[in-house]
């Protein structure tokens, strides 16, 4: 029985490799997104699939997190953004607070030799200040290890809402008026991105949503005006090498217009 199971898991493990290398060869390299986002949802609901509680959902999240972010590098992905942990999130039971922010201090505990290693920058997008110290403290040093690298830029959207960093650069913009270093006349689109979390940084080309919703949940609301959507009803822990390449290559087949006409 057991070397049964074993077996076939060795077999499923083959033909996902076989999968991905067939996918892989497909992709264009020269037509990589530079910008990647993805709202990392579903894992509540895979775990009590299962039977198990949603913290165990969480632990295998962070399993997918740790693939994707592996074949992002090898990719060369210039930007990955991902929602972690949401304004509205502060409404879930305190327990699954508390666990959510152990996990995150465990996981950048863990990773944040692999992520060096790997050239990756971390940049924490959302009000820190208002963490738990601990995670506060991990943040920190996950900032300042990482800061001088120069490889992929990571955001990590903890305490992020879309409309929460709006307000925050709505509130920087109005005090550089008040305080007569900007005029109103000046300020523009180039202003208002410069005070995002995610300024100098391109917009992402690719939102992924897992899960089976349909929504943005309040990810990224400015700087999502033009991305291309890849939904799955996946769900985050289920999510891997595959899932990601087969999104890429849905990507790489869409025409994008910002408006404009596409002639051939
Ligand atoms: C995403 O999974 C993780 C966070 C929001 C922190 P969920 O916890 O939202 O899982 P579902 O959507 O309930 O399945
Ligand atoms: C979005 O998922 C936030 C994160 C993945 C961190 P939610 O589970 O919080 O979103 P809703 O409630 O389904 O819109
Ligand atoms: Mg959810």
């Amino acid at each position: 029985m057991f070397t049964r199971l074993l077996g076939n898991r060795l077999k499923n493990a083959a033909g996902d490799k076989k999968e991905e290398k067939k996918l892989m060869k497909q992709l264009d390299m020269n037509m990589l997104p530079e910008h990647i986002a993805i709202i990392m949802d579903g894992n509540g609901r895979w775990a009590t699939k299962k039977g198990m509680p949603r913290s165990f959902g969480h632990r295998a999240g962070v399993n997918a997190l740790r693939e994707v972010v592996k074949l992002c590098v090898e990719l060369g992905i210039k930007y990955l953004t991902v929602y972690a942990f949401s304004t509205e999130n502060w409404k879930r039971p305190r327990d699954e607070i508390n666990m959510l922010m152990e996990l995150l201090v465990e996981y950048l505990n863990k990773e944040i030799e692999e992520l060096c290693a790997n050239n990756v920058k971390i940049n924490p997008m959302g009000i820190i200040s208002e963490l738990p110290p601990q995670a506060q403290e991990a943040v920190t040093m996950a900032v300042q290890r990482t800061k001088g690298n120069t490889g992929m830029v990571f955001n990590v959207a903890l305490n992020y809402g879309g409309r929460a960093e709006l307000v925050q650069a709505v509130r920087r913009i109005g005090e550089k008026i008040q305080r007569g270093e900007l005029q109103v006349e000046d300020v523009d689109e180039t202003v208002v991105n410069n005070h995002l979390y995610t300024a100098g940084q391109p917009d992402p080309d690719l939102l992924i949503r897992p899960s089976g919703d349909y929504r943005i949940s309040n990810f990224l609301l400015w700087q999502l005006a033009y991305t291309e959507f890849w939904l799955t009803s996946t769900m985050w822990p289920d999510f891997g090498r595959i899932d990601l390449l087969k999104a890429l290559l849905d990507f790489q087949g869409r025409e994008r217009r910002f408006g404009g006409l596409v002639h051939n």
